[in-house]
């Protein structure tokens, strides 16, 4: 039965989308990334027509890899890894248009040959066609890449076009601010901003994109959407796993690098701003960077606006894990933290006094990332607090991951003779109500900046206000090292240092 038969809502969401013939460059093409999401991303793109008719895919890497066993590789990651099994006519239409370009990513010589190869690609079909750049390597050659992509003229191919060259950045964007305004010089030195695509694929999750339908497309919650009825916002970005095998990597960033910055933000700034002038994504970016801006710096003193910790040992899922500092390829003495909380305060008319908690750590209870907006509580004239009334205070959450859907906590009467009273929660779930096998967010993210609308990417002066809150805290734990690191058990909620940021006003975390 086809999906649409079993889920009625599913109809009418198909939205072929032209975009013009395109050829996706991936730099960094054996790693990790590439092999994951973005070949399956592309595949299933393929798979469900959404893919121009003339679309190639060229990888780029420092190995000479001829293009049959690129083209092997490829198709061992779409079976290891992609949500639809690997179907032969959807490969065999992709396969021929995919093809391998070795080469350093400082070397001229090897953009030269990727701008051949690009002529060739066009010369074969007799059209032009849109070069997407998509730069999956670690960051240390984010600024090379881009350097000659400019100087090979391949930035500038078709410049002022709709099919002009674009190019996606992954993430991390920047280590600090100093760094985050050098690699958006290098960028802008090369390419303009309507070219330049920055991802965070938790701008491509359905929920995330729900949240400004919500907000904008319901008229019950846009009026209550204030500091006269909101009390208080609480962002949670929780992992289950530890490092891992990254420790290496997880050394050099920690949580505030990995999760905070860019992800956690971006939900602030979704979950805040004000309502744009249109879906556009400048008016929607407008928006998003004003409140950024608007967010007070924090308070860095002790008994501040925020905590930070390392995992220790625990149980987690039955399992003893050890703690962090005990972790392959860390530092016994680290100072890093992989756990990080803050309160923010928003200093403009719609959230004065409305404080935005935001926590983030690896080996936490259980793997969930939600934004729970808790309104004020009703004034207690008629159902007054005790034993008959458990009266709540109304929370809307939204459920990024995992199980997507949003949740309304609202007071019940509990069946009987009696009133009495109990806090009931309603629930959508996109599981239940679209089923299970929707995009993910890089097909999502893919597919737009190929069309080049850049509504759920991130502008450079996004990440520059973001940075502009985070870098000053780097700087006081960096000064700090391991002084005020606190412990918390892994499996656990994090720290009492956390749980102390919300008691100073009178609230505690949620259990999401
Ligand atoms: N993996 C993820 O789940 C994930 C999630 C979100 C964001 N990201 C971001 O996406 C990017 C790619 O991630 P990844 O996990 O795929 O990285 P990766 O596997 O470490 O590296 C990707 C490729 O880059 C090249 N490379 C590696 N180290 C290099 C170095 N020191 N100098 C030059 N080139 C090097 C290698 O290709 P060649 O040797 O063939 O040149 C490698 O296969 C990173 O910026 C990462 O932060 C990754």
């Amino acid at each position: 039965m086809a999906d649409t038969a079993r889920h009625p809502f599913l109809q009418g969401l198909s939205k072929h989308r032209g975009a013009p013939p395109t050829v996706v460059v991936i730099f960094g093409a054996s790693g990790d990334l590439t092999a994951r999401k973005l070949i399956p991303a592309v595949y299933n793109l393929a798979h469900d027509n959404l893919l121009p008719a003339d679309f190639f895919l060229v990888g780029f890497g420092r190995k000479a890899i001829p293009d049959e066993e690129f083209r092997g590789l490829a198709a061992d990651a779409i079976k290891e890894f992609s949500r639809r099994e690997l179907k032969t006519d959807v490969w065999d239409r992709l396969a021929p248009h995919t093809s391998y370009v070795a080469g350093g990513y400082d070397e001229p010589a090897a953009f030269t040959r990727l701008a051949a190869h690009l002529d060739a690609i066009e010369k074969q079909l007799g059209r032009a066609v849109q070069p997407l750049f998509y730069i999956s390597t670690p960051p240390t050659v984010f600024a090379p890449i881009i350097r000659n992509l400019g100087a090979s003229g391949l930035a500038s191919r078709y410049l002022g076009q709709p099919h002009q060259a674009k190019v996606i950045i992954e993430k991390p964007f920047g280590r600090d601010l100093d760094s985050a305004r050098a690699l958006n010089a290098t960028i802008q030195s090369v390419f303009a901003e309507p070219q330049v695509f920055r991802i965070d694929h938790y701008l491509g999750k359905e929920t995330v994109q729900d949240l400004l339908v919500q907000r904008f497309a319901n008229s019950i919650f846009e009026p209550l959407w204030n500091r006269n009825f909101i009390s208080s916002v609480q962002i949670t970005v929780a992992e289950e796993v530890g490092v891992g095998t990254r420790g290496g990597y997880y050394e050099q960033s920690g949580c505030l690098r990995d999760m905070i910055q860019n992800h956690t933000m971006q939900l602030v700034a979704l979950t805040a701003m004000e309502p744009p002038v249109s879906l556009e994504a400048e008016a929607i970016r407008d928006e998003k960077v004003k409140l950024l801006r608007a967010i007070q710096p924090l308070n860095l003193g002790p008994s501040g606006d925020v905590a930070r910790a390392q995992y220790g040992a625990g149980m987690v899922a039955g399992k003893q894990v050890p703690g962090y500092l005990a972790e392959e390829g860390i530092n016994p003495e680290s100072a890093t933290e992989t756990y990080a909380a803050l309160r923010l305060s928003i200093n403009n008319w719609r959230w004065q006094g409305v404080p935005f908690y935001l926590r983030s750590g690896k080996r936490l209870a259980r793997r969930v990332s939600e934004i729970a907006v808790t309104f004020r509580r009703p004034p207690g004239t008629l159902f007054a607090e005790g034993d008959k009334f458990d009266l709540s205070a109304n929370t809307l959450a939204f459920q990024i991951q995992p199980d997507e859907g949003m949740h309304l906590v609202v007071n019940t009467k509990i069946p009987g003779l009696e009133t009495r009273t109990q806090p009931v929660k309603m629930s959508f779930r996109y599981r239940t109500t679209f089923g299970s096998n929707t995009a993910e967010a890089y097909e999502r993210l893919v597919l737009d900046a190929m069309i080049g609308d850049g509504t759920l990417f991130i502008r450079g002066d996004e990440t520059e206000a973001s940075w502009k809150l985070c870098s000053p805290v780097l700087e006081v734990w960096e000064a700090a090292g391991r002084e005020g690191m606190q412990s918390y058990a892994a499996g656990s909620w994090g720290p009492t240092g956390a749980d102390a940021l919300l008691a100073r006003d009178q609230r505690a975390w949620r259990q999401p």
